[in-house]
Parts: structure tokens; C-alpha cells; sequence
């Protein structure tokens, strides 16, 4: 039988993250008939405050341990992992070892997205669209290479590096001080904010791509893929494109840069032949595959990174458009049984402004008190991310504190409603873009 026509709620769903992505997903999955209780590990104040929602702050997103024995102490039929970190750190290998329904990429599979070096290698291999590069541990050689190749050149760490790990540097000297800090030490001997993986530090170096990005996501269970809702992020912190990259400071879905025709190509060229290059490298994908594209002028399109989980803040917009049963969707992916299942979206547009705390991407303020927002309706939420109650207060405790997301009409429309929303928050400190969605414009 399939879980979507179950008739009464019987599934307990544990979300793994705190942040808005995560609060975006388990305010879908709790729409889904089939769920009787959403909780979220470790969670924030928006989960936490949330009546429908129960938040577990005891649990930590990486404590692999933990999080399995406390899902099969409190019978979970699924666990959706969002952030990277437990991927990378081997959740889902622990929660399958022990028999728990889980949606999301093994350890193994997740280097996709937590190693560049395997991540480039996988598509050359394979014959995925990216930009040309090559792989370096030694310094010399890549002040060296990056002297012969010129700026604009970028520099990415190999290993998770909390949003410091790439440099698009227009400049040589850009590159080359990205270099030492990608490769470099302290005079203690630590690394700079980068974890490396295994075989110690690496850059990759890579060509400079010009064009339009755009998130590309698909649900994947092992073989069937699923696409998701197009959107579009805003990696620069400033309006128009200006200022450093961060997080990711809104988004909106769909995204008009991605044609029927980009659409077809970025499947044909990029998705299917990733699925099935992964499967027959004996590490099936199965979760969610964010496949960052550029659109280059011509209409080609190229991979510049894949991640093995949904975007934040493209889910938002996303979870908003969907209008499928959710947990049934991953429930089914995580059965490998997803073969035959279509998604079904509103028609209408949607759009997320992220709110940050005073001092972000670099040295972001906590504790910043929340003192004015919106009620919730069903076509306009505001999502929480680096929140946190204390004392029944809610509080700023992260960077991307808040995300503003509205449906509408048209992207115009939906921008509008956000913007109404944003409007009505107030925090000391507040950042946030005036322009997200300005290329659908
Ligand atoms: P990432 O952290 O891998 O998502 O990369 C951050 C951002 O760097 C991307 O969203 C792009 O804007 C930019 N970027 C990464 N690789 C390239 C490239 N080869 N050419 C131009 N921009 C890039
Ligand atoms: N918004 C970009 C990301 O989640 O990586």
C-alpha cells in the first residue's frame, strides 16, 4: 500500500537540522495525511514555539549515535537529514545499519558534495559539464598554476570549510592569498577554517564560468529521479549582487532562467548521468541532489558544485510551491520504490527573503531579541533558522536568523508579500536584500 493512502496518521517523522531549511521542510511534512508527529533535531525558537512541531534541543545533528538510538527508542518510520554534517559524518549509514527508514545520502555518497577533489574527479569521469581545473596539496604548484592560468580564476578548499571554502578571486593576488589560507597554517600548526578530509589539505583550481546561476534539485532514491521546483539563490550579501558570498541571502522558484530546454539539458547532461554514474560506481544516490548550475550565455549548462541536500534558502520557496504529500514522497525514495511518482506544484510563484543578524556572513551577533512578527498564514510564513526562546523569548543565535516567504501571482507579486512580511519583523541589527528576485524582474 502506498503511505499517502493510509487513513489514519500513523508516521513520526524526525527532521535532523536547525535551520530554516529545516523548519521550511517539517512545515510541509506535517501537512502530509499520513504523519502523526514531526520532530526536529536539534531544532530552533521557529520549531520549538511551533504547537504542531516537537523540538528535541538534547539531540545534536551530528551526533550520529544519539540521533539513531533516540529514533528507535520513539518508533520513527523516517528520518529526513538536512544539513550536510551528519551526511558527511556517516547518519544515514548508522540509521540504515540498524534498520530505520532514512532519507538522504550514505557517508560515501555524500562526497559529493563534502569533497571538491572527489566531486571534479566523479565528473570528468564521467563526462558531467564543469568548469576545466586541476587538484593541488603543494602550495608552490599552485601559485605556480594559478600564474599561468590568470584571473579570474577560483579557488575552492577540499573539504567542508563553513561557506570560506570558495574564492572566485578577480584578481591574482585574490588567488594566491587563497591559496595560503586554503593550504596554510597557523603558527601553531592548526588549520585555517577549513576540515580537510583525508590525505590532508587540497585545493582545487579551477576556470572562471560566466553566466546565470540556478539550483537545480532532485529527489533521488538509488535510480528514479524526481526533479523539484526550479529557484534561484542570492549568494552575495548585498543588494545587486554586491559584497561577500554568504549562506545564500533569498531565493525564489521557479526560476525563469531554467527553460524547458535548460531543463531538458540539465537533466540529460547533468542529473541522469550523475544518478547513474554514482550507481555504477558502486555508491547509489539516494536524498536529495543539489546540482548548482551556471547558464552560460550560449545555453550550455555546467555543474559548479553539487550538494547533497537541499538548498537554504531554496527549500523555502520550494516547500511552499509543493503541494504532493511530502512524507509519502520520501518515504517512498527512502524504499527505493519512487518509480511512478509525479510532484505536484502550485502554479504560482514564490519567494524567500533571508533576515540576518548584525555582523554577518563574517562575525554574526546573538542574542539580539525578536521583537515584533508576523502571523503565519498559509501563503505567507516566516520561517525561522538562527533563532532560539529563551525564557519564552524568542532570540537571535546565528547568522541567517530569519526567512520572509511569500506566494503570489507573479515573482513581482510574491516579492511584494515578502517584502509585507519583512516589514513586520523586527530585530537590532536586521540585514537583509531590498532586491531578491530582481533577474526575474
Ligand atoms: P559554492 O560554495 O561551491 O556554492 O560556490 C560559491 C559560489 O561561487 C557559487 O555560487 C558561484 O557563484 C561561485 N562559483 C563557484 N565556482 C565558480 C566558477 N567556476 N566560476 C564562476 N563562479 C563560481
Ligand atoms: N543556498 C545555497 C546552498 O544551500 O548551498
Amino acid at each position: 500500500m502506498n503511505s499517502a493512502q493510509q487513513s489514519s496518521p500513523t508516521l513520526n517523522v524526525l527532521v535532523v537540522g536547525n535551520g530554516g531549511r529545516e523548519h521550511a521542510l517539517a512545515w510541509r511534512l506535517r501537512q502530509s495525511p499520513s504523519v502523526a508527529t514531526v520532530y526536529v533535531a536539534p531544532g530552533n525558537g521557529g520549531t520549538a514555539r511551533d504547537a504542531r512541531l516537537v523540538s528535541l534541543p538534547q539531540l545534536s545533528a551530528t551526533d550520529v549515535v544519539g540521533i539513531r538510538q533516540w529514533a528507535q527508542a520513539n518508533s520513527i518510520g523516517l528520518v529526513v537529514v538536512g544539513p550536510e554534517a551528519p551526511l558527511a559524518a556517516g547518519l544515514v549509514d548508522e540509521l540504515r545499519a540498524h534498520g530505520v527508514p532514512v532519507f538522504g545520502p550514505t557517508q560515501a555518497a555524500a562526497q559529493l558534495e563534502s569533497s571538491k577533489a572527489f566531486s571534479k574527479a566523479f565528473m570528468a569521469r564521467h563526462g558531467i559539464p564543469t568548469a576545466a581545473y586541476d587538484t593541488f596539496t603543494d602550495a608552490a604548484l599552485a601559485h605556480a598554476y594559478i600564474d599561468r592560468m590568470g584571473a579570474p580564476i577560483v579557488v575552492k578548499a577540499d573539504g567542508l570549510a563553513a561557506g570560506k571554502g570558495v574564492v572566485v578571486a578577480m584578481t591574482l593576488a585574490e588567488a594566491h592569498e587563497a591559496v595560503d589560507f586554503m593550504l596554510g597554517s597557523d603558527e601553531s600548526g592548526n588549520k585555517f577554517g577549513v576540515q580537510h578530509n583525508a590525505g590532508g589539505a587540497r585545493v582545487v583550481i579551477e576556470e572562471f564560468l560566466q553566466g546565470e546561476e540556478a539550483s537545480f534539485i532532485v529527489v533521488c532514491d538509488g535510480t528514479t529521479v524526481l526533479p523539484l521546483a526550479t529557484s534561484q539563490d542570492h549568494k552575495r550579501l548585498l543588494d545587486a549582487d554586491q559584497g561577500p558570498n554568504t549562506g545564500g541571502m533569498g531565493a525564489y522558484s521557479p526560476a525563469p532562467v531554467v527553460t524547458p530546454a535548460i531543463h531538458d539539458r540539465a537533466m540529460q547532461e547533468v542529473i541522469l548521468p550523475t544518478v547513474a554514474g554514482m550507481a555504477a560506481d558502486g555508491i547509489p544516490y539516494s536524498g536529495f541532489l543539489y546540482a548548482g548550475l551556471m547558464i552560460t550565455p550560449d545555453g550550455a549548462v555546467k555543474t559548479l558544485e553539487f550538494n547533497c541536500r537541499m538548498g537554504d534558502p531554496e527549500t523555502q520557496p520550494i516547500m511552499m510551491r509543493l503541494q504532493s504529500d511530502l512524507a509519502a514522497v520520501l518515504l517512498d525514495a527512502a524504499h527505493q520504490r519512487l518509480a511512478g511518482t509525479e510532484l505536484s506544484w502550485d502554479s504560482r510563484c514564490a519567494l524567500g527573503v533571508v533576515l540576518a543578524a548584525d555582523g554577518y556572513p563574517l562575525t554574526p551577533r546573538k542574542g539580539d531579541a525578536i521583537t515584533a512578527l508576523p502571523v503565519d498564514t498559509p501563503d505567507a510564513v516566516v520561517f525561522h533558522a538562527g533563532t532560539t526562546l529563551v525564557d519564552d523569548t524568542l532570540q537571535t543565535s546565528g547568522g541567517r536568523v530569519l526567512c520572509a516567504t511569500a506566494l503570489g501571482d507573479s515573482v513581482k507579486d510574491a516579492q511584494s508579500r515578502a517584502y509585507a512580511l519583512v516589514d513586520q519583523v523586527t530585530f537590532a541589527g536586521m540585514q537583509f536584500r531590498k532586491d531578491i528576485g530582481f533577474r526575474a524582474l
